[in-house]
């Protein structure tokens, strides 16, 4: 199935649909298996409830949600969202019968879902598109808008036993630490409808409930109903539900596990959750993908995110025109960033402050900045740029000891790592003493001329 999603997915295909997939004792499961969901943009955005031309749009929305500008300032721009407004503002609709309910098990045997073992080298089979929703301690089981929804992968290691796979920084994980020494309640939804999964997967403000925001973006509310055995709303309309606790001081090496970068996961210590329930439909599906080296699903979802956080970016960073994360390096790795220069050492301004600015830009090893002229999402302008308007000895800036994910074997301390920021713009002002080149171009009447004469002409075949 890896194999299959990974060239399907490189071709720009459809959603797949595996029926009767092999179990590892060799039976056929009954339950067929939904892959590559989300393997085009256009599906991304559909998953958004819009069209590709309406990201930047939805990333202008999500900036006013994070802005602390004065309250005038975040009326003003809140005003120009009011039906997104208005349904941030509802709550979930509870349901008395739940489709995901059709079935319950309380003696739960995960071994009946062809829950997918994705890499020869992987440890076992792996839940990749699970929403975790978890709550703080003190909190009430029916606050549903408090609740935490990530998607945190999960290792099936026993019929009622999964090891959530939750970083230390992730609202998973903070719910957990707010339970001390009290066992936890935690429910799994697989086959979350698409709303629910990517607001599950998006980096949103920690003020807005990614169930509300589901609602958002499926114009229409969540709809939640009480969970069987443990003191949690569940998503009604998912496929599946894992309903369970995870006790204190409970843990198990999860992986290693084929991840995004491309390489093996070590192993290393997760929490345990005890599965005291499952529901489901009566005929489920259960959603599955696999993490590689790029591209993959999530590097896909990772490029319209790129696009969604742009806004976010140039609230803080004003000058900057664009900004590209290539998903061909692990869609964090290595940022490019276009800017409106002005004055000399704004480049390296720009590199520090995205580091100091978002989470996420603390793993971006490389830092690539050019002028607003130079198309960043496209390698040959950028290698352009780096061939003309960059010189190594004046250019480049070499940090040392920045954070980085454990993830990155290539750094020489765990958790800590090396960055580099090279400035790829025309130098100006005391940035150079010497006379800088000017850039060629052929003036409009040229070019339209060209394209009169040639318009429609097609290179005649076989010529040379
Ligand atoms: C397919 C997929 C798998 C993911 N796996 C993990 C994971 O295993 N652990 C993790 O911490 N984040 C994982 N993430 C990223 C988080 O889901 C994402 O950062 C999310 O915003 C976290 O939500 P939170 O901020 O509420 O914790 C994954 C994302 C996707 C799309």
């Amino acid at each position: 199935m890896t194999a299959v999603q990974s060239r399907v997915l490189r071709q720009g295909g459809p959603a797949l649909r595996f029926d009767a997939p092999v179990l590892p004792d060799g039976a056929r499961a009954d339950i067929p298996v939904i892959a590559n969901l989300f393997g085009t943009r256009h599906r991304v955005a559909a998953g958004l409830g819009i069209a590709p031309e309406g990201i930047a749009e939805l990333g202008e929305f999500l900036a006013a949600l994070r802005a602390p500008a004065p309250v005038e300032g975040m009326r003003d721009a809140l005003s120009r969202w009011p039906m997104l407004r208005a349904a941030l503002a509802t709550r979930p609709r509870l349901l008395r019968r739940a489709p995901v309910q059709q079935e319950v098990s309380e003696a739960p045997d995960l071994g009946v879902f062809p829950v997918q073992t994705c890499w020869p080298g992987d440890a076992g089979p792996l839940i990749t598109w699970p929403v975790v929703l978890t709550r703080a301690r003190g909190s009430a089981p029916d606050s549903a808008v408090q609740y935490n929804a990530g998607v945190y992968r999960a290792q099936v290691i026993a019929r009622d036993r999964v090891i959530l796979r939750w970083l230390p920084h992730r609202g998973g994980a903070a719910h957990q630490r707010s339970w001390g020494s009290e066992p936890m309640p935690v429910a799994v939804a697989l086959g979350a409808d698409p709303a629910l999964l990517l607001s599950a997967a998006l980096p949103l403000p920690e003020t807005v409930s990614e169930l509300t925001f589901s609602g958002v973006l499926r114009g229409s509310r969540a709809d939640l109903t009480p969970a069987r055995s443990i003191p949690m709303l569940v998503p009604a309309r998912a496929e599946i539900v894992l309903e369970g606790w995870i006790h204190p001081g409970e843990t198990a090496p999860e992986g290693p596990f084929g991840d995004h970068t491309g390489y093996y996961n070590p192993a290393e210590p997760f929490p345990v959750m005890r599965v005291t329930a499952i529901t489901h439909r009566t005929t489920p599906l259960y959603l599955s993908t696999h993490t590689g080296r790029p591209p993959d699903e999530p590097s896909v979802i990772g490029a319209v995110f790129n696009d969604l956080v742009l806004p976010v970016i140039r609230q803080q960073i004003p000058e900057i025109r664009d900004l590209w994360l290539p998903p061909a390096a692990c869609s964090y790795r290595i940022a490019v960033a276009s800017i409106d220069k002005r004055y000399p050492g704004q480049a390296r301004r720009v590199m520090m402050a995205l580091w100091g600015m978002l989470a996420q830009f603390s793993y971006t090893k490389m830092l690539i900045v050019t002028d607003a002229d130079i198309d960043v999402r496209n390698w040959e302008d950028i290698a352009w740029a780096l061939a003309t308007r960059m010189d190594p000895a004046r250019d480049v800036m070499i940090l040392d000891h920045t954070p980085m994910d454990y993830l990155d074997f290539a750094s020489p301390l765990e958790g800590l790592a090396g960055k580099i920021g090279i400035d790829a713009t025309a130098k100006i002002g005391s940035e150079t003493t010497r006379d800088w080149g000017q850039k060629m171009a052929l003036s409009p009447e040229a070019e339209a001329f060209a394209e009169e004469l040639l318009g429609g002409l097609q290179a005649p075949t076989g010529a040379r």
